[in-house]
């Protein structure tokens, strides 16, 4: 941890986006980290981030942060050591190395190097020890700095609810069916009018980061690689019209039977790395079980935790593959923002921030 009580200087890239609002927001009077700079398109370099942003958050934007320029994405204009990066995909690959290279540490949530072999792929809770890879990735590419990933923020509540079922009696299969908020697909996202009154079926891209990412998270690192997670995830995906908040029905085959009551404690007892270490942003308890019938609810739920608690509800036995339950995790929140902020916490704990 930082002892020095010296903030660490924060950059952060996408800072005009939903993702980007999110993180301005949690930065502001972090124990740790003092957001210093920010960076965006060119559509906003140049502008007051005030100006830029299009403020779409409760309360007025945090002042310090209203007054900064917003600078290119370029490593040659950005001076702090850990760059946050809420980029949008189609920019991310190419300038989140080009900050890596020049000595960066980058956690980003985009998707771009999610599934490079040599890059973590990371939920605090779940596998920390994969931050080993960070070595070979440096060595590998010659980086002096490096990229950590946070995965889709679907994949992080289904990820977290998987983890203490997979380490205790081993998860072989996996049908998961999402309900997912608009915020999910960033400002301005979905057009109101192909939204309102309906839910769409099968977001682009979605459905195969929920079949890979998972296998990945609770893989096991093995000679300087992560084996994958002998396990298949079959998912289905729609856009519905609520703000914020994933909601995922789960059935759930796994290598023992696990009745519901003992899986319901597996959740209770889930305690991960940010836990044992007091992390800032680390919640209380990553996972939260709700025995009311129809809970979890995104607009009653996605607070769990101030945001990074996944809440998991109505479990019972499934007739087709053993267990199922419904699980709400906050998609900008645990699925994003506080996600990146709880492991760049973790990065700093362990004296991985150059
Ligand atoms: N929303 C979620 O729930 C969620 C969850 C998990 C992960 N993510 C991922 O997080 C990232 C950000 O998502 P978001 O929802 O915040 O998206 P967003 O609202 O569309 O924001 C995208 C950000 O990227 C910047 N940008 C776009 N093209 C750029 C370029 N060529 N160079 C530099 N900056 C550029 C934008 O700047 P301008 O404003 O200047 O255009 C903006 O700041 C995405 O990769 C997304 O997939 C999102």
């Amino acid at each position: 941890m930082n002892d020095s009580r010296t903030p660490i200087p924060v950059a952060l890239l996408g800072a005009t986006g939903l993702v980007g609002q999110r993180l301005v927001t949690l930065l502001d009077r972090h124990p740790l980290f003092a957001l210093r700079e920010v960076a965006a398109s060119d559509r906003s370099a140049g502008k007051l981030y005030g100006e830029a942003a299009s403020w779409r958050l409760p309360g007025p934007i945090p002042q310090a942060a209203g007054r900064l320029m917003v600078l290119p994405a370029d490593p040659s204009r950005i001076t702090a050591p850990l760059v946050l990066s809420a980029l949008d995909a189609s920019a991310a690959r190419e300038i989140e190395a080009a900050f890596a290279a020049a000595g960066h540490a980058v956690v980003s949530n985009a998707r771009s190097h999610r599934l490079d072999e040599d890059v973590p792929l990371i939920v605090p809770e779940v596998n920390a020890a994969h931050l080993e890879l960070i070595a070979r990735q440096r060595s590998r590419r010659g980086w002096t700095g490096y990229v950590v990933t946070n995965p889709n923020c679907s994949v992080i509540g289904l990820a977290l609810a998987l983890a203490p079922l997979h380490r205790t009696v081993g998860v072989r299969k996996v049908v998961a069916t999402t309900l997912q908020a608009a915020s999910g697909a960033g400002y301005p996202g979905v057009p109101a009018l192909d939204l309102i009154d309906n839910v769409i079926p099968g977001i682009p891209g979605e459905e195969d980061k929920l079949h890979v990412e998972p296998r990945k998270i609770l893989g096991r690192l093995a000679g300087g690689v992560v084996e994958p997670a002998d396990l298949v995830v079959s998912a289905h995906t729609h856009r519905v019209p609520v703000q914020d908040g994933h909601l995922i029905a789960v059935s759930v085959e796994t290598g023992e039977s696990l009745d519901p009551r003992r899986a319901a404690e597996l959740f209770r007892e889930f305690r991960g790395v940010p836990q044992r270490l007091g992390l800032p942003s680390a919640p209380a308890a990553p996972l939260v079980v709700t025995e009311a019938p129809a809970r979890p609810q995104p607009r009653l739920d996605r607070t769990a935790g101030e945001g990074m608690s996944v809440t998991v509800g109505r479990l019972a036995p499934c007739p087709a593959l053993g267990l199922r339950f419904e699980i709400l995790s906050h998609n900008t929140l645990r699925g994003a923002a506080g996600g990146t902020l709880l492991l760049a916490e973790l990065l700093a704990a362990e004296g991985r921030l150059p």
